[in-house]
Parts: C-alpha cells; sequence; structure tokens
C-alpha cells in the first residue's frame, strides 16, 4: 500500500507486516467454511452468569479502584494468586518478581524490546508462534531456527546452532522456547532433555525464554517441570490466563530475576502506564471465587474430546504421504504433507473447498514451512472438526492428482476469491485472531 508518510516510517516498520490468514479472514470466517486455522479458547463452559454477578459486584463494591489507573507491574493480589497458578508446574517464586502484562503477548515485546538491537540474534524451535516471530522482527531481530522432534528442541541442535554462530563471532540473545504442548507443532519437550537445553543455554551464555501459556491443558491433567523451576536465574517465564480462563481480558504476566524485572516494569510503563486493573481484578475474583483447576479439567476434558476428533479424522481421510504430530495437550496438530504440495499456495483452493488451516510458513521466520500446516481443534465441534478434514483431505487429493498429471501444482491467487481484497505482502507477520 503507498501512502503519503511512506518516507517518514522508522525502519524498523518494514518488519510489520499482515498475517497471510488475516488476507483470507473475511472469507475463512464465513459460517459454511471450517476453520481450522484459528487459536481461539473454547470458552462455552465459563460460568457466566458467575462472571456476570462478579462483574457486577466489583463495579459495586470496587469500582473507585477498578476503574482507575494502578501501578505498572500489575496488583499485588493478583500478583501473589498468580504463584498458585505457577505452583501448579512446580515454580517456587515471589509476587515481587511477577509483572503483569496485556496478554504474554506484551511480555514478549517487552522482552524482546529490553534484549534485542536490530540485527541482534534470538533462536527459536523451527517452526515457531507467529506472534512472538512478529515480535521478533519489529524489533528487527534474527531469528535462527532449532530443529524439533517429536520430543521438542533437539539438544544436539541447540548446541550446533550455538556454536556455529560462536565460530562466526555472533552471539545469541536469547533462545525462546514452547516447551509445553507446542504452538504450532503441538509436541511437548522431553523431560530428560529439560535439564540438557539449560545445561547448554548456560554454558554459552544465552538467556532461556519460556512462554508457557498451554502448560496446564495436559489432557491427562498431567505437568512437566517448567524450566523456569530449574533455573530461575537464567530464564525469563511468560504465563498467561488467555487459554486457562478468558482471552479477551488480555492478562498475562512475566517472572523475571531482579535485574530483569525492574527494567521490564519500566519498559511496561513506558508502553501502557499499567495494565487494565479493572480485568485485573476480575481474573482475581475469578481466582478466589471460582473452582478455576475444576474449570482447568473441564477445559482438558473438552479439549481432549475435539484431539481425539481430529486425529481420528485424520487417519480415516489424509491421504498417504501425510504425516502428524499427536498432541496430549494444548491445541494444535502439525501436518506435513507430501513432497510437491505447496500449504501456502492450496490455501485458497481449501477455503474455496470451506476449509480453513493456517500454512506452515507463517511460523518461520526464514521461508520455510511450505509443506506444513497447522491444525487447530480448540474452537470447531467434533462434528465440524471431521467435517473440515474430511474437505482438507478432498483438497490434497485433488492437489496430488495435478500433480500426478501435470508435476506441477494448481494455481489460484489469494486475491482471486470472492470476497477478499486484502493484499498478501511477504515477511514475518504480526499475529491476527486467527493465527494466535
Ligand atoms: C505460544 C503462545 N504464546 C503467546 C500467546 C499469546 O497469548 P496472550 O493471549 O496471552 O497474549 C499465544 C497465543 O496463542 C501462544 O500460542
Amino acid at each position: 500500500m503507498t501512502s503519503a508518510h511512506n518516507d517518514r516510517f522508522a525502519s524498523r516498520t518494514e518488519g510489520m507486516t499482515a498475517s497471510e490468514i488475516r488476507a483470507l479472514f473475511a472469507v475463512a470466517s464465513r459460517p459454511e467454511v471450517v476453520s481450522l486455522a484459528g487459536g481461539m479458547p473454547n470458552l462455552a463452559a465459563l460460568p457466566l452468569d458467575t462472571l456476570a454477578a462478579q462483574v457486577s459486584e466489583l463495579v459495586a463494591k470496587d469500582g473507585l479502584s477498578a476503574l482507575q489507573y494502578g501501578s505498572a507491574q500489575g496488583i499485588p493480589l493478583l500478583r501473589e494468586q498468580i504463584l498458585e497458578v505457577m505452583a501448579e508446574e512446580g515454580i517456587r517464586a515471589h509476587a515481587d518478581d511477577v509483572v503483569v502484562t496485556v496478554g504474554s503477548q506484551m511480555a514478549l515485546d517487552l522482552v524482546t524490546r529490553l534484549f534485542c538491537d536490530p540485527g541482534d540474534i534470538v533462536l527459536a524451535e523451527g517452526p515457531s508462534y507467529v506472534g512472538a516471530l512478529g515480535s521478533f522482527a519489529a524489533y528487527q531481530a534474527q531469528v535462527v531456527h532449532v530443529a524439533m522432534d517429536d520430543d521438542g528442541l533437539q539438544p544436539a541442535a541447540l548446541s550446533q546452532a550455538l556454536e556455529a554462530l560462536a565460530t562466526a563471532g555472533r552471539r545469541a540473545k536469547f533462545l525462546y522456547t514452547i516447551p509445553n504442548f507446542h504452538n504450532p507443532a503441538g509436541v511437548t519437550l522431553a523431560v530428560s532433555r529439560r535439564a540438557e537445553i539449560l545445561d547448554i543455554c548456560r554454558r554459552y551464555d544465552v538467556l532461556v525464554i519460556e512462554d508457557n501459556p498451554y502448560g496446564l491443558l495436559g489432557f491427562d491433567g498431567q505437568t512437566y517441570p517448567s524450566l523456569r523451576s530449574m533455573d530461575p536465574d537464567n530464564v525469563i517465564y511468560l504465563g498467561s490466563f488467555s487459554k486457562t480462563f478468558a482471552s479477551g481480558l488480555r492478562v498475562g504476566w512475566a517472572l523475571a530475576p531482579p535485574s530483569v524485572r525492574d527494567k521490564l516494569v519500566l519498559a511496561a510503563e513506558s508502553a501502557i502506564l499499567c495494565p487494565p486493573s479493572f480485568n485485573q481484578m476480575m481474573v482475581s475474583r475469578y481466582l478466589a471465587g471460582h473452582d478455576w483447576r475444576g474449570q482447568i479439567k473441564s477445559f482438558q476434558q473438552t479439549y481432549r474430546v475435539r484431539r481425539d476428533a481430529m486425529l481420528s479424522a485424520l487417519s480415516t481421510y489424509l491421504p498417504e504421504g501425510c504425516r502428524w504430530t499427536h498432541p496430549d495437550g494444548g491445541f494444535y496438530v502439525w501436518v506435513t504433507v507430501p513432497e510437491g504440495v505447496d500449504t501456502k499456495a492450496m490455501l485458497p483452493r481449501a477455503v474455496s473447498a470451506r476449509v480453513a488451516y493456517a500454512s506452515g510458513t507463517g511460523f518461520y521466520a526464514d521461508g520455510l514451512g511450505s509443506r506444513q500446516l497447522r491444525l487447530s481443534y480448540c474452537y470447531p465441534t467434533p462434528e465440524r472438526i471431521t467435517e473440515g478434514v474430511r474437505r482438507l483431505a478432498g483438497v490434497l487429493n485433488a492437489e496430488l492428482d495435478v500433480l500426478r498429471t501435470f508435476g506441477t501444482p494448481a494455481r489460484t491467487s489469494i486475491r482471486a476469491l470472492p470476497g477478499s481484497s486484502v493484499n498478501v505482502r511477504r515477511g514475518p507477520q504480526s499475529p491476527s485472531p486467527d493465527t494466535t
């Protein structure tokens, strides 16, 4: 898009581009399209009547503080309660080291702002969370991806990447990792790898950013030892109420060693003065007045049923040569399609066939991922999931037929789709509600 202000923008805005799925959003959000693209939590199980009563009581009893500015670090009571949430995963900490943020996305932004000058290197799993890649791009950091397998990040690949950087006289500022129920890969870092990864990071003097919004959503109620609990001084932990309570309240947090915490508070102050008091007090009341652990159990059951529907549909319908991960928690399955199929090019044809997914390229900073796609089972019903996978299989089969016949995939540009007028630009993307 040309703009009269183009020559005024700071160079960092070059890294800010719209998510490719946003171009399809208008079409993909039509009711007849089954969207397996978005990471929106399923909030139907929330006790809306109880919440309504809590909101009303909050305004009536504590309205003057709930509607007032608060402190940049977040309200003390909520920070204490966050300690109880983190204790579920073995974290022992002090409320002074918790900084409340506007979703963990803001914590990602602040951490990148604190540590990254333009051109600095950050390590991230390949693939990685699109919102994190967007923050890294916005601060002009350079992402080096580290390979994963079914047990998560590979320690050998991490050592290799750090050794190669050291040989080139470079150093990574931090490792960004999502150890549990990875977005988008759907895998979990093996417990046996955790200490080794922390050791490697120590050896190369690399800080660890542990992003853990899904950790309490294991389908058997299982949790894994958090990296922060194993190395409090070298890990910054990011948490969120988005997936375990309500994403619309935008309440997340960072837990950081004191020296980093102080800078985080200053950075938060300059960005937003303080996180919304009302939302924090709402979360606080919910935690104090509702069986939040029971609520999380009910989310686990809902998502387990949906995960089962997706895995079963994938093995029933997907053509030979496709592979996919088997998540035991969280929201996502990562699918690898047969060679020759380009998931980004195929997306408009999938949407025409009334199914949407997130193509793999959005989860890499280096252009990889064209043979992968992410499917989310969190939001649609099991019946819709089955139907969506059936439609996706039809599109894949058609794609493979064309490949077998002509040796090249079919062509349809996103702009050619009815109802889609947004230009698609290349480069690191900003997250949209449909790619979180
Ligand atoms: C891995 C990961 N980190 C961070 C976020 C952002 O969460 P929040 O809603 O707390 O900003 C998401 C959201 O999907 C995510 O998947």
